[in-house]
């Protein structure tokens, strides 16, 4: 709900109040961001006091010794006018001064949100206020716009820049939020990485002096997400304040965070000013992307929680919004580039076999693309792996009961394509320079219309003759050589290419709303809420190890819901660090996300398809609560624990996954809280799955009474048809015993194995049920 009351305006949530004030000079000041006040508190008692001269500051007025800019908690700043810290402008005004000064000129409150033209914009706000600030000098006008999520406790902001005078205005510098707040010993906490290590959560304390968060790869990059949290420095996953910020971009993203002498900690957020220049001409105006903060006292999971929800509410959107996603094969790290029909309908026909829904055929089946250094930009079929053409080939898949999916890379060209043959000028490139490649490939520009025409009618007229019902839009480098010789000012380039970008989508994929789009960026190099707006889900990822997963999924779990995230079973060793973990591990690991299997399914033995079968049926029954459940990261006191739970929404039923990195000789032993249930009993139980006797090794002969030679055949030949159970355990108590947490059955230490012993070793891991007991049961 929006208040106003002259010189306040308050913006609240169901559990949160932001609250800004209006100065006698016009200026918006940040009074308050935190949980609900009571209706009757105002501004007056909350606005910070001023009543001190300070040395050597520059006042806004010659009558007020105690108004200066630099010390005062803002809403907005300007550059030139006595505040030194950073703002969230810079423009070259008219008269060739970089000096501004926007004060307060008029306010509107309508229902709901206030789409944008070109960029995505959250769905369904409840009410939006728009405070247009004016510049003294010119007709130059900000409009800070703010929409109110109420029940996800979330609020958006962005700015619209319009320019009603004779001359342009150089916009070297707009961010989407500029706020300062009173410092709380904070922490703030970022997502980074690179490919295969995307979204590894840091920590580091808000210091004197400015932090930057940003990215410069023309994609908001796998190096620093553009999410990140500011956090009082006793917060933990369940208690404290916690303000969360992120960005409805997929572009080039910037955020600082900047802590002044006077302990006020100012945060601002936005497009990043590398490289960009938009001249904004008479008559034009210029959007920011929608960016979106949440605040909780009850710590990480609180915001956690207030994001999924919005996202799952609010940005994701279309036939999917909602909707259990269907559980995929993918052939990817099957058959890299290698695959023939025939190859293709074995895997398509085991996948069926096993309880798979959604058959994905990843690169390599159009143009000549044999490989990476050819083909891209040329979406006909390659006649010599599929002969029949698509469609046929979709429709045996069909025939089978499986869904089809494709993938593709549109906004890529190989120098070797049919594409680039006949247009080169599509590519990015500098007409003096010779271009540098990534992955053996050039980024189309997308900027161009004739790009954007191109890419919309090659991908839209395989998906209708194909009938495709799931696309994988990979994107694959980062860009470089920034120019487009459509462009007079190279400044807007990168902004322009997402523009293009979120055009070209929009056009496919509205039309065909029964599609499900799943984005990816070599795996989560564009994870973004941007890309959400169009895509459901995106591919986390391309590391499929799962204790690698641990680290990415906890990471983009501060942020993201499980909704979004496409999470693979993969072979072992995995193929990106060699690491061997068992199967039952990648299983739960994946299954807090859209689960998918990717890998040759012709090496399993007959007990790991036993295995996977039961897998993929206990992940249908309880899907909706994997994907759509209430998430927790459950704080565990062990370095080696990673604990997981999801509880559906009437708060009857959870799933935990206690997950165990390196093992640790003779370790305590291990508790397991369940918590987020409803008052009652309720009954916990282990997910039954299979101990692997390969594993073993020569400590065979603690487990089964016969000699057996470790590395024999029959061995080899018992493992590929006989497993042991590992231990299982089930327990009644009521929720308060399982909130206090519950000990688990001891760790396997080498002195034997029983039933009631863990077999955890290194990455072993269990999953719990826990159901509330019913009526008859009692
Ligand atoms: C990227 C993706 C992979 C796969 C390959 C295909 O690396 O992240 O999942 O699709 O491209 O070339």
């Amino acid at each position: 709900m929006i208040t106003i009351d002259g010189t306040s305006f308050r913006l609240d949530t169901d559990c949160t109040t932001y609250l800004i004030g209006k100065t006698k000079y016009g200026h918006l000041e940040h009074i308050y961001y935190g949980n609900l006040l009571s209706k009757e508190d105002g501004a007056d008692v909350l606005a910070q006091k001023r009543s001190i001269m300070v040395g050597s500051s520059v006042f806004y007025s010659r009558e007020d010794d105690v108004y200066s800019l630099d010390g005062m908690c803002l809403e907005w700043s300007d550059n030139g006018r006595g505040d030194y810290r950073h703002s969230p402008t810079e423009f070259k005004m008219p008269d060739g001064s970089f000096v501004t000064d926007f004060i307060y000129e008029g306010h509107e409150v309508q229902e709901g949100t206030a789409s944008m033209e070109a960029l995505p914009t959250a769905c369904g706000g409840d009410q939006t206020l728009k405070i247009t600030l004016k510049d003294k000098a010119y007709p130059i006008f900000i409009d800070l716009y703010y929409t109110v999520f109420e029940r996800t406790n979330v609020i958006s902001r962005r700015v619209v820049v319009r320019n009603e005078g004779h001359d342009p205005v150089t916009i070297r510098r707009i961010m989407s939020i500029s706020m300062d707040l009173p410092d709380e010993r904070f922490q703030m906490y970022t997502l980074d990485g690179g490919w295969i290590k995307e979204a590894n959560l840091h920590k580091r304390p808000v210091s004197y002096g400015i932090t930057i968060n940003s990215s410069t790869t023309g994609a908001s990059s796998n190096r620093h997400n553009p999410a990140f949290l500011l956090a009082e420095a006793d917060a933990n996953e369940d208690y404290g304040s916690v303000y969360a910020f992120n960005m409805i971009y997929s572009g080039n993203h910037y955020s600082i965070v900047e802590k002044n002498e006077r302990d006020y900690v100012r945060i601002c957020m936005g497009i990043n000013p590398h490289m960009f220049e938009w001249i904004l001409s008479p008559e034009e105006k210029f959007e920011t992307p929608e960016c979106v903060m949440s605040y909780s006292s009850q710590g990480f999971n609180g915001t956690s929680h207030n994001m999924h929800d919005f996202i799952n509410e609010h940005i994701v959107r279309g036939g999917y919004k909602k909707k259990e996603r269907p559980i995929l094969l993918n052939n990817w790290e099957a058959h890299f580039f290698d695959f023939n029909e025939g190859k293709l309908l074995r895997l398509a026909r085991d996948a069926k076999k096993l309880g798979i829904e959604l058959f994905v055929l990843d690169d390599g089946w159009f143009g000549g693309r044999d490989h990476d250094k050819a083909g891209l930009g040329d979406y006909r079929v390659n006649p010599k792996k599929l002969p029949d053409g698509m469609k046929v080939f979709a429709d045996k898949i069909r025939n089978m009961g499986l869904d089809f999916g494709l993938w593709f890379e549109p906004e890529m060209v190989n120098e070797d394509s049919e594409l680039y043959r006949s247009h080169p000028e599509y590519a990015i490139k500098l007409p003096n320079r010779h271009s540098v490649l990534g992955r053996n490939q050039l980024v189309l520009d997308l900027g161009k219309k004739e790009v954007r025409d191109y890419i919309v009618e090659q991908v839209s007229s395989i998906l209708d003759e194909a009938k495709v019902s799931y696309v994988k839009w990979d994107m694959n480098r980062h860009i470089a050589e920034a120019f487009s010789a459509v462009l007079q000012n190279q400044g807007e380039f990168y902004h322009r290419y997402i523009l293009g970008l979120y055009e070209v989508l929009t056009r496919i994929f509205e039309p065909r709303p029964h599609i499900l789009l799943e984005s990816c960026s070599s795996g989560g190099n564009r994870f973004d809420l941007g890309m959400l707006c169009y895509s459901p889900q995106i591919w986390v990822s391309d590391d499929t190890d799962p204790i690698e997963r641990l680290k990415i999924q906890t990471g983009l779990s501060y942020f993201y819901p499980q909704s979004t995230m496409g999470a693979h079973v993969s072979q072992a060793p995995h193929q990106q660090t060699l690491r061997e973990t068992p199967l039952a591990t990648r299983f739960h690991a994946a299954c807090f996300g859209c689960l998918g299997y990717e890998l040759d399914l012709k090496y399993l033995t007959p007990e790991q398809r036993k295995d996977i079968t039961e897998q993929i049926a206990f992940y249908k029954q309880y899907r909706e609560i994997f994907q759509y459940g209430r998430f927790y990261r459950i704080k565990s006191y062990k370095s080696n624990k990673v604990i997981w739970e999801t509880v559906r929404e009437d708060k009857e039923t959870a799933l935990t996954g206690f997950f165990q990195t390196l093992a640790t000789a003779a370790e305590s032993s291990d508790k397991l809280k369940v918590i987020g249930l409803k008052k009652g009993r309720f009954t916990i139980r282990t997910r039954p799955q299979k101990l692997y006797i390969q594993r073993f090794g020569g400590l065979i002969k603690h487990v089964v009474p016969v000699e057996l030679n470790p590395d024999g055949i029959i061995m080899r030949a018992a493992n590929r048809h006989y497993s042991l159970k590992d231990c299982e355990e089930t327990y009644t108590c009521s929720s308060e015993a399982l909130a206090a947490g519950i000990p688990l059955c001891e760790q396997f230490i080498g002195t034997g194995y029983r039933e009631s012993v863990r077999m955890l070793g290194d990455f072993g891991s269990n999953m719990y049920i826990t159901e509330k007991e019913s009526e008859q049961q009692r």
